[in-house]
């Protein structure tokens, strides 16, 4: 999911950004307990892109302090609902503190399996493919799986989430912005012109409704596809 609209959703109401982003919060613990209840097995969010750092450095600040105590919150509660959380991105450029936080949310959770629950923080899925091309030895060959595996490398990511099958996108734009761009190569898109703050359970299950009424064919045909999964 890309979670879009937090900084719209409070202008309209003329409040701060910030105030847009304390209220996204409380739309990914809905969207989290509602994905745990509709057994969607790997939920990645798009929390904070690699070119967000552009903004203001008050609403970056107050989004990595939003992240920190939100995590440090709902780690037992994903421990108590057996949900694993991960981080993936870069580290490097995070505070030691909210290092820390995430060490500790990903060790806490590490045994639970009903929903794997992934944040993508600094985040650039370009970024990740020239890391990741860049550290394969000069003369080595590489398959599409060999390749995954490595982008998964580069970002603390354990590659088990594999492609995206539905990717959902708030707020109007019809964009990736450097979200997945290898792990979407056959994802069904789903735009919802919805600000992320007022996006509702009944908003996620109509966007699943939508995506099981899709033909994904991967190149081939219907029946072929139909007969692989049979
Ligand atoms: C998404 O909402 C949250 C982040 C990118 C961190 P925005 O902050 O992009 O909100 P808009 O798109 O400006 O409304
Ligand atoms: C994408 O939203 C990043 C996140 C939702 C974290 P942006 O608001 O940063 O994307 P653009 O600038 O509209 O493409
Ligand atoms: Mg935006």
């Amino acid at each position: 999911m890309i979670m879009d609209g937090n900084g719209r959703w409070a202008n309209q109401r003329g409040r701060p950004r910030t105030a847009g982003h304390i209220a996204g919060a409380r739309t990914v613990r809905q969207m989290v307990e509602h994905a745990r209840r509709s057994q969607i097995r790997v939920l990645t969010l798009y929390a904070f892109s690699s070119d967000n750092w552009s903004r203001p450095q008050d609403e970056v600040d107050a989004l990595m302090r939003l992240f920190r105590r939100h995590l440090a919150a709902e780690t037992p509660k994903c421990q108590e609902n057996d949900i694993r959380i991960s981080v993936v991105g870069r580290r490097d450029r995070l505070s030691p503190e909210l290092r820390r936080s995430i060490d500790a949310a990903e060790e806490a959770t590490r045994e639970c399996q009903s929903l794997h629950l992934r944040l993508a923080v600094d985040y650039s899925a370009r970024d990740t493919m020239v890391r990741a091309a860049a550290s394969v030895p000069p003369g080595v060959s590489m398959t599409r799986e060999d390749f995954a595996t490595l982008l998964a490398s580069v970002n603390h990511d354990d590659g088990s989430a594999g492609d995206v099958d539905l990717l959902i996108r708030t707020g109007g734009e019809q964009r990736l912005s450097d979200f997945l761009l290898w792990e979407c190569a056959y994802a069904e898109l789903y735009f919802s012109r919805r600000m992320w703050p007022e996006f509702s359970t009944a908003d996620f299950d109509a966007a699943v409704e939508d995506f099981r009424a899709r033909d994904r064919r991967f190149g081939g045909l219907s029946r072929q596809v139909a007969a692989a999964r049979a």
